[in-house]
């Protein structure tokens, strides 16, 4: 508590900014019992040298962009909040859930909090070096160079049944399950020098994927399986999902930059003309049989075959323990793209993967994001869907920590001080 306001306040107002590469997005809200309540929405297209593969290139520049942004948000909101989360996303940040089991030496004494620490902190230990040196070993970065981005309880259960809290309950077997998402420092860094321009109250930095797939479903069931699949203008973020917790996150730098640069290659025309020649070429504008549309769909056939490259091999990572869902949940402006829901639909990608099936492919929708509604009415599109899981998040962060979280939250802060 404390975050907006003391809690004191009638209306707790907060901002989610999403700096994609290709789009800055900032919606304001307001958050009224577990609802967050869109009343102003804002957007500014980023210049191509501001970002790269969703990581900041020009911190002034980007800062300009938001300003603009945050400016039309507000305006129409009618209020200028401080309190704000902002999303990560980049091929260098990678979220990983690590479960730990537990055998008691004793089933009939009650769980206490000081056994629930011990076990949090074991799950922690090994989540880091786990995931710190695989990160640094992906990227040539030294160990030291990574930083944790958010920690979240995924899962508990006590001999199976899940449980928000532990304590109290007896049992032999505890299972804990937390997600941690890592990022190079220099990344996270440039986050918060934009946060601190913007005089932004930063109440969280959040892994995108997480975001997204944290708002959608989960709620419904603990059964719930999706992968989900963020196409934006420089990288394409995966969450694969797993009986109703977030299992883990990849990322790889491809976005719709890239389709948009062979189509100006292949037409020879300029990255401007290229993009609306795209957006013609998606919205069915061209004819099939001219020439243009022939040459746009030899220009893309590589990327979308490299893309899908990318794709499997991220999923190769969640593949040594169990089948795939063998649904895919898309969203970001890319997956607009109708050769992209093609590819994933006709071509034998999933072959060397764990599917019980041919994964159903489906477009994200912003009325799927129960926990947020849309006063503005302009939260149409897949675009819209990761601002909107920003947006979700705060819910959470305005409300009372459970027991596990609160744990949680106290070893991460001794972690990061
Ligand atoms: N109708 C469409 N058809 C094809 N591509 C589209 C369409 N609409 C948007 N895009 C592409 O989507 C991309 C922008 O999507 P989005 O706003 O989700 O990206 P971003 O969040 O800024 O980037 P990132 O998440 O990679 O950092 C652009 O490359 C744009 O060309
Ligand atoms: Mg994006």
């Amino acid at each position: 508590m404390g975050l907006f306001g003391g809690g004191k306040s009638k209306n707790r107002y907060a901002i989610a900014l999403d700096i994609g590469t290709e789009f800055v997005k900032a919606l304001v809200f307001r958050i009224e019992k577990d609802k967050a309540i869109v009343m102003g929405v804002g957007k500014q297209r980023q210049q191509l040298s501001d970002m790269q593969g969703g990581r900041v290139t020009d911190i002034s520049g980007v800062i300009r962009n938001c300003e603009v942004a945050l400016d039309e948000a507000c305006d129409e909101a009618k209020v200028v909040p401080t309190q704000c989360v902002i999303g990560i996303a980049g091929e260098l940040v990678k979220g990983t859930t690590t479960t730990v089991y537990y055998k008691r030496d004793d089933s009939k004494e009650r769980i206490t909090v000081k056994e629930l620490k011990d076990i949090i902190g074991q799950v922690q230990e090994k989540s880091f070096e786990k995931t710190r040196s695989e990160l640094a070993w992906e990227t040539g970065h030294s160990e030291i160079d990574v930083k944790l981005v958010n920690s979240a309880v995924v899962d508990v259960k006590i001999d199976g049944y899940k449980v928000t809290n532990p304590v109290g309950f007896q049992g032999r077997d505890i299972q804990v399950g937390i997600f941690n998402a890592f990022a190079p420092i220099v990344h996270l860094g440039a986050l918060q020098t934009i946060a601190e321009g913007l005089n932004l109250d930063l109440l969280s930095i959040a892994a995108e994927p997480y975001a997204v797939a944290q708002s959608v479903g989960l709620e419904d069931s603990a059964e719930f399986s999706s992968i989900f699949i963020d196409i934006g203008g420089g990288t394409t973020d995966i969450a694969v999902v797993r009986g109703g917790g977030v299992e883990g996150t990849k990322m790889f730098a491809i976005g719709g930059r890239v389709f948009t640069k062979s189509i100006a290659d292949m037409l020879d025309m300029s990255f401007a003309e290229a993009e609306a020649v795209k957006m013609d070429y998606s919205a069915g504008k061209l004819k099939k049989e001219s020439e243009k549309y022939q040459k746009i769909k030899k220009a893309l056939e590589n990327d979308c075959e490299v893309w899908l490259a990318g794709v499997q091999l991220a999923l190769e990572e969640f593949s040594n323990v169990d089948l795939l869902p063998s649904k895919i949940l898309l969203c970001g402006g890319g997956c607009l793209l109708p050769d992209i829901r093609d590819y994933l639909e006709t071509r034998a990608w999933t072959k060397k993967l764990p599917f019980a099936k041919q994964p159903k492919v489906d477009f994200i929708k912003p009325s799927q994001i129960h926990s947020v509604e849309d006063e503005t009415k302009k939260l149409v599109g897949s675009q819209d869907i990761t601002p909107m899981g920003l947006a979700n998040l705060a819910i959470d962060l305005a409300g009372d920590p459970t027991v596990v979280e609160g744990i949680l939250d106290k070893i991460v802060d001794g972690i990061r001080s």
